[in-house]
Order: structure tokens, then C-alpha cells, then sequence
């Protein structure tokens, strides 16, 4: 069932801009963006993510949680949340604001190991808004490659980026499905689902439209 919110109030308020704010003043290459993401955006991200499937969501930079909000009214459980964040600050209002998520302090580039203990079966998704280019090539390709290995066969990894083009390049052993440009979002943005690829050089099952768009799984 998707959440509801008993506040009622939308999740982004202005304090949130104010910290997300300070955090770029202070860390500019981390935190990858001077505002939290819109909801057409966050929205976006989310309708990669199928609800039926099993398994935790591994969310990476969740900042102060408007991607993580808009997963949880696409349907997954908030239990079913793993949020891997950098910023103690960020990490204490997640925890407050998604009680029930699992909540990770530390490096997303080392989240195999911070996850180690915690995976108790393969993940159904891994929903990244890391500012992946601002890291070199290989570290963006591990991180990928790490999130594969971690995740069931033909689950996605969703990535935004404000790039006009895709932060990792193309290649025959995953596919790459993008979003229209969200442009209803400060700066506009891109999504991409990277899946990858079966034996048969096939991706696994996701369902392109004729008109550039993705069918939700
Ligand atoms: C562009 S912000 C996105 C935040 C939020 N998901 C949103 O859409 O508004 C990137 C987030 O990733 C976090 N981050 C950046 N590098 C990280 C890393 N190596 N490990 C964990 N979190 C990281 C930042 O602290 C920040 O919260």
C-alpha cells in the first residue's frame, strides 16, 4: 500500500532547502546540487522501480529524502528501505522522518561493505541521485558493477543527472533506458535505468514504448 503522509505536509519544506543549502556550501562536490530534487523528478525515478517485487531498495544520497518519498507512494514498504546517506545531519532527519527504513551512515562507493550484514536477500532495486560525475570512469563503473552483483537478475539501477548525457557509457553487457527530460525540475534533469544483460545478450525484462518512454515494471 502506498504510504500516506499524516501530516499531510509535503516533504520538501523550506528548512530542507536551507540544510541542503548549507551542505552544498560546505561539501559543493558531495552533496551535487544547491536544492533537493522536485517531485517530477523524484516521481520520475520512482516509476522505474516495480512494487510487486521482492527484496530490499537500496537508495544512494538520499539528501533529505524526496526520491525515498516518492518510492514510497510508488508502493514499496518504507521496511523494505535502505538508505545509504553521507551526511550525519541528512542521516538524523532520515531517521526521523522514515523510522522504519534502514539508515546508513557512510561512503555509497563502499556499499557492498557497509551493507554486508544487512542483505539477507538480493535487492529489487538500487535508486542512486549521486553526483556520479564527480568521480573519475572506473569509480562510477564499480559502483554500478557493485550494485549488480548485489541486486536480482533485471533489477534496475536508476540514476538522475542534470548531464545531457548518460554518466555511464554505453556497453553490450547492460542496457540503458533514459526518461524524457524532466524539465519541470531546477536545473531540468534526465533519468536512467541501467539493467543488466542477460546471457543472450537480451535486457532483462523492462518494457520501452514506441515514443522514447518506459513502461513502470
Ligand atoms: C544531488 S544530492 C541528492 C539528494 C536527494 N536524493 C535529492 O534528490 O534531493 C546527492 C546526495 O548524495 C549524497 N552523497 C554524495 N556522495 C555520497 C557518497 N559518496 N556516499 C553517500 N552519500 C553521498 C549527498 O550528501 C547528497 O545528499
Amino acid at each position: 500500500m502506498p504510504r500516506q503522509r499524516q501530516s499531510g505536509k509535503p516533504p520538501v519544506r523550506i528548512e530542507d532547502e536551507a540544510r541542503f543549502l548549507r551542505s552544498w556550501v560546505e561539501r559543493p562536490l558531495v552533496t551535487g546540487a544547491v536544492t533537493p530534487s522536485g517531485k517530477m523528478l523524484a516521481r520520475t525515478m520512482a516509476s522505474y522501480l516495480d512494487p510487486a517485487a521482492t527484496g530490499p531498495v537500496i537508495e544512494l544520497g538520499p539528501g533529505t529524502g524526496p526520491v525515498t518519498e516518492a518510492i514510497l507512494r510508488r508502493g514499496v514498504p518504507e521496511n523494505r528501505l535502505i538508505l545509504v546517506e553521507y551526511s550525519a545531519d541528512f542521516c538524523s532527519l532520515l531517521a526521523r522522518r522514515f523510522p522504519a527504513a534502514t539508515i546508513l551512515q557512510g561512503d555509497a562507493y563502499n556499499f557492498p561493505e557497509l551493507l554486508a550484514e544487512r542483505l539477507q536477500e538480493p535487492a529489487a532495486a538500487t535508486v542512486s541521485s549521486l553526483p556520479l560525475f564527480t568521480k573519475p570512469l572506473p569509480m562510477r563503473m564499480k559502483l554500478l558493477n557493485d550494485a549488480f552483483h548485489l541486486m536480482q537478475p533485471g533489477a534496475p539501477f536508476v540514476q538522475f543527472t542534470y548531464s545531457p548525457v548518460s554518466p555511464i557509457p554505453k556497453s553490450d553487457d547492460y542496457s540503458s533506458q533514459p526518461s524524457g527530460r524532466v524539465w519541470w525540475n531546477l536545473p531540468p534533469a534526465r533519468v536512467w535505468a541501467y539493467r543488466r544483460q542477460n546471457a543472450n545478450g537480451h535486457a532483462h525484462a523492462h518494457q520501452a514504448l514506441p515514443n522514447g518512454k518506459h513502461r513502470p515494471r
